[in-house]
């Protein structure tokens, strides 16, 4: 089988910490080009994966017939026009969630991928990951009985980041709820089910350091007639916790937790 030759746009935290050191693992893909407007960051690509080229320019990196597949790795706020411009150009699309700051520019990238016949993922990784498959499967099979409720807790502490990071700033379309929260939000949906009504509060707490949202309840309801929640912070003072818990007529599935350092010092 021949390999899916990649193109990696965007390299900065993401690229560099989460991908790079793992290209070497894949069995059927090879990242040929990394491409950034800060070439200095492509370089460092290169360096660490040994990809044969650099772009500062994407359509350059768009005309690389070598190039099969690109992935996303930019500030959300860029996602849906270089989505659109790879799907033109005949790339498959790898994107990286969030998906987009609104359901228009969502739908624009799905039209266009539909539109161009390629293929377009959005990076929902925590759908691999086999405890959370298992708890999918464990209420498909209805050992639960009725699901009538799912709470989701994503804290974080974000003490020494600031308005410096993209996500912080208005241009990203969204605070921590559309940032993190998009990953809690997809467990929800795939696991409870399509929406039917949606409420909710956002705040911002720590207004010398952001610029939008580090605070945020969602309440939901569910087309199955299930409720749902979301409580989601970057403000907590204790270690960062992720948890999800379902509640059955005839059992409750036990929280899944996913304890991260927290960056605040004490
Ligand atoms: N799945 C996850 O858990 C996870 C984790 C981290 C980041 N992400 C996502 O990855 C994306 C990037 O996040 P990050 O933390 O790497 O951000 P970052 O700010 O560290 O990196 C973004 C990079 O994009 C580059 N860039 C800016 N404008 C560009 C343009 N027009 N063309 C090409 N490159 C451009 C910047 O120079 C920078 O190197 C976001 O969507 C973020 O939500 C996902």
């Amino acid at each position: 089988m021949e390999k899916l030759r990649l193109g990696l746009i965007g390299c900065g935290f993401g690229a560099r910490d989460l991908y790079a050191p793992y290209f070497r693992y894949l069995d059927n893909g090879e990242l040929v080009a990394a491409m950034d407007v800060d070439e200095d960051r492509g370089r460092k690509i290169q360096e660490l994966t040994g990809c044969r080229k650099v772009y500062t320019q994407l359509d350059a990196l768009l005309a690389d017939k070598d190039v099969d597949a690109v992935m996303i790795l930019t500030p959300t706020n860029l996602h849906a026009e270089q989505v659109e411009r790879a799907a033109q150009a005949g790339k498959h699309v790898y994107c990286e969630k969030p998906m987009a700051k609104t359901i228009e520019e969502a739908d624009r990238m799905i039209d266009a991928c539909a539109r161009c016949g390629v293929k377009l993922q959005v990076a929902f990784m925590k759908r691999f990951n086999p405890s959370f498959q298992r708890a999918k499967e464990i209420l498909d099979e209805g050992r639960l009985g009725d699901i009538f409720e799912m709470r989701a807790i994503w804290d974080n502490a974000r003490a020494r980041t600031s308005r410096a990071n993209y996500r912080h700033q208005l241009r990203s379309g969204g605070g921590f709820l559309q940032e993190d929260g998009s990953h809690p939000l997809d467990i929800i949906h795939w696991w409870m089910g399509d929406v039917s009504e949606v409420s909710g509060h956002v705040m911002l707490v720590a207004a010398n350091r952001f610029d939008n949202d580090d605070v945020a309840s969602v309440v939901m309801k569910h087309k199955n007639g299930a409720m749902s929640s979301l409580h989601i912070t970057m403000l907590t003072h204790r270690t960062g916790m992720e948890s999800y818990e379902v509640f059955g007529t005839k059992g409750t599935l036990p929280a899944i937790l996913n304890l991260r350092k927290t960056d605040r010092a004490g």
